[in-house]
């Protein structure tokens, strides 16, 4: 069964790839290569021994999403990466976030609303909840105002999604909210790759490990939590990739009653700041430099998933600790600089 994977190169992309493979599913990536690179395919093959067929495009060219869909007319499922995710480039650039996550959502659910079944998996985010009044946060906290245009594309991403699948019964349709992704894949062939200086905590950790930055700063350490620090819900992105086959299995096989849901994508357990550090020094074995800086504006002082849902409707659960997680984090980080 053929499957398209769009953004199939980039962090998340790739994990779930090699997961779909694993299962059986034919892989289709589409990528601009605007945040990846050509050499994960060689990574992918490595882990799973099986070609992923790809295609470089950029999915703003809506006829070349239109060619697309009419020469691969047998492609059963979607699941929709490609997008910008930088939350300061996107204050910066509003109307590159809105055309890139927007206008092409736009344009491909276009194509799916023509065919005769379509199922679709969209990349969402907790940032969706703002600062949610209650821990831990389910699927139906209130979505609080977005505090960047890259997190209003991703309410507004939902909305579209919801309000074409009210028209569109044969469409059915999945939006995915992650917490924090972290790590890499156990065999290191591949793993998450940012561009410049690291804005995620568990990057900049890693490449302060091996000597690329000089040392961390910690953003804020007088918050209202145990040690002051933020918490954060770090999952490992092998268990988020296998949510995604997980979900995609619920969109082919279920009839069709309800045709769009939400489900969070979290370990249901929050970690401060310090304690991801404490993990990555347990799992290094070495000390981190770090100092106490000031708060970084627009930050949330925790964000931590109920995953009842997760758990009850896709009989899917996160099975990796952060100590799991940090690892495999530090042994990619490791293999990219040797
Ligand atoms: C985690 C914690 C920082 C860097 C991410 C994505 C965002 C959205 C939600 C995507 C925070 C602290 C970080 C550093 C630090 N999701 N930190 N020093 O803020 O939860 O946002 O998830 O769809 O796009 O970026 O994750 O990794 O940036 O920060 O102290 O150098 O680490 O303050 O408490 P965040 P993060």
């Amino acid at each position: 069964m053929k499957i398209l994977v769009t953004g199939g190169l980039g962090f998340i992309g790739s994990h779930t790839v090699v997961e779909l493979q694993n299962k059986g599913f034919e892989v289709v990536i589409i990528d601009n290569l605007s945040n990846s690179s050509k050499d994960v395919l060689k990574g992918i093959t490595a882990i799973t021994g099986k070609k992923a067929i790809f295609e470089e495009m950029d999915l703003r060219e809506k006829t070349k999403v239109q060619d697309f869909f009419a020469k691969h007319a047998d492609i059963e499922g979607v699941i929709h990466f490609a997008a910008s995710k930088a939350v300061g480039e996107s204050v910066d650039k509003p109307l590159l976030y809105y055309e890139n996550n927007l206008g092409v959502l736009v344009y491909m659910l276009q194509e799916l609303t023509k065919q005769e079944k379509a199922r679709f998996i969209f990349s969402s985010s907790c940032t969706v909840y703002g600062q949610a009044d209650k821990m831990p946060i389910t699927e139906d906290a209130p979505v609080k105002p977005a505090e960047s245009p890259y997190g209003n594309t991703k309410q507004v991403g939902e909305e579209i999604i919801r309000d074409t699948c009210n028209v569109n019964p044969s469409l059915s349709a999945i939006a995915l909210r992650y917490f924090n992704p972290i790590g890499a894949h156990p065999s290191v062939h591949i793993g998450e790759l940012p561009i410049g200086v690291p804005q995620n905590l568990v990057p900049f950790i890693t490449q302060t490990g091996v000597g690329l930055r000089e040392q961390l700063s910690v953003f804020g350490n007088d918050n209202p939590t145990n040690d002051g620090t933020c918490i954060r819900d770090y999952i490992h992105v092998v268990d988020v990739a296998k949510a995604h086959v997980i979900a995609l299995q619920r969109l082919l096989e279920k009839e069709n009653k309800e045709n769009y849901e939400v489900f969070n994508l979290g370990t249901g357990r929050g970690s401060s700041v310090l304690e991801v550090i404490h993990s990555f020094e347990n799992v290094s074995g070495k000390k981190l430099k770090y100092t106490i800086a000031d708060r970084r504006s627009g930050d949330v002082v925790q964000a931590y998933a109920d995953t009842q849902k997760a758990n009850a409707v896709l009989g899917w659960k996160a099975e990796s600790s952060l100590d799991d997680a940090v690892k495999s984090a530090w042994d990619w980080e490791q293999k990219i600089r040797a």
